[in-house]
């Protein structure tokens, strides 16, 4: 790569949250990013935030547990951006409920969109990283990893996206790609805004109750899983792979 030449990432469920913020860091960090998420109208603002900032970004609309709308829209980031040589396979759903609740539509959803979402997405993008002889994998997982309750189809795709990333790390290393992956706490989202209203609580005393049970007493914000993945993105990560970092404000697992 010529020093003029940027780097190509994309960013999947990027249109708002953990994703849009980390599209927004990656292009501060001279990145052209490809934000993408199941609407391709939904990505403008994280798109209008970028280019404002004098970055470059597109919108790509694709459902990531969908074969024939990750090989185009990565077809398509490689067409319009460049080789994609950067992924953060960030796109991510709830459907919680005890075991004894939860229909087997809610365990597959959530299976499809961060497991066969993440390999389907990490499928299309390698080919580029290989040609390049460079590339940096990003998969989120979640302190639900380590046992949630309510959560037991999240909590198993998420500990699975750890499985997942460990063996990215060991068939993709002699290519100059690492993988790692990136575990948050509680980060204020639409995610856990809506957490909130399933239990029934504001989303102010939710995120308040939650503070008192992390050790820096607030909770986590989408910058600061931003700026983790900023790091195992970065140039300078190339030996640093394989690994699960949670940033939780605290020490997990
Ligand atoms: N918020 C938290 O506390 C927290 C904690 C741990 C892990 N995470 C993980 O971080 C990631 C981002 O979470 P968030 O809080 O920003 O969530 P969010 O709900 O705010 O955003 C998720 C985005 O993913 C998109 N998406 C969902 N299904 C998709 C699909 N099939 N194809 C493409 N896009 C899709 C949604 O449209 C949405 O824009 C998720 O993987 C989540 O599991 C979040």
């Amino acid at each position: 790569m010529s020093s003029t030449e940027q780097r190509v990432a994309v960013v999947t469920g990027a249109a708002r949250g953990i994703g849009a913020a980390t599209a927004v860091r990656l292009a501060a960090e001279g990145r052209a990013v490809a934000v993408i998420d199941l609407d391709e109208a939904a990505c403008k603002d994280t798109v209008e935030k970028i280019t404002a900032a004098g970055g470059r970004a597109i919108a790509v609309g694709a459902d990531v547990s969908d074969e024939a709308q990750v090989e185009a829209a990565i077809a398509r980031v490689a067409e319009e951006l460049g080789a994609p040589t950067i992924l953060v396979n960030n796109a991510g759903v709830l459907r919680d409920n005890l075991l004894f609740k939860m229909s087997a539509s809610d365990w597959d959803t959530v299976m499809n969109v961060h497991l066969r979402g993440s390999f389907l997405m990490t499928r299309a993008v390698q080919k580029h990283m290989v040609d390049a002889g460079f590339g940096r994998i990003v998969n989120l997982s979640s302190s639900s990893a380590l046992g949630n309750r309510g959560q037991v189809n999240y909590s198993a795709a998420k500990a699975g996206l750890q499985g997942f990333t460990k063996t990215l790390a060991k068939e993709l290393g002699k290519f100059g790609i690492t993988a790692n992956s990136v575990a948050p706490g509680f980060i204020a989202t639409e995610m856990t805004k809506a957490t909130a209203e399933r239990v029934g609580m504001g989303f102010e005393d939710f995120k308040a109750a939650a503070a008192t049970q992390i050790p820096v007493h607030r909770v986590g914000e989408p910058e600061d899983i931003a700026n983790a993945i900023a790091f195992f993105t970065g140039d300078a990560a190339g030996f640093v792979s394989g690994q699960v970092l949670y940033v939780a404000g605290g020490p997990l697992n």
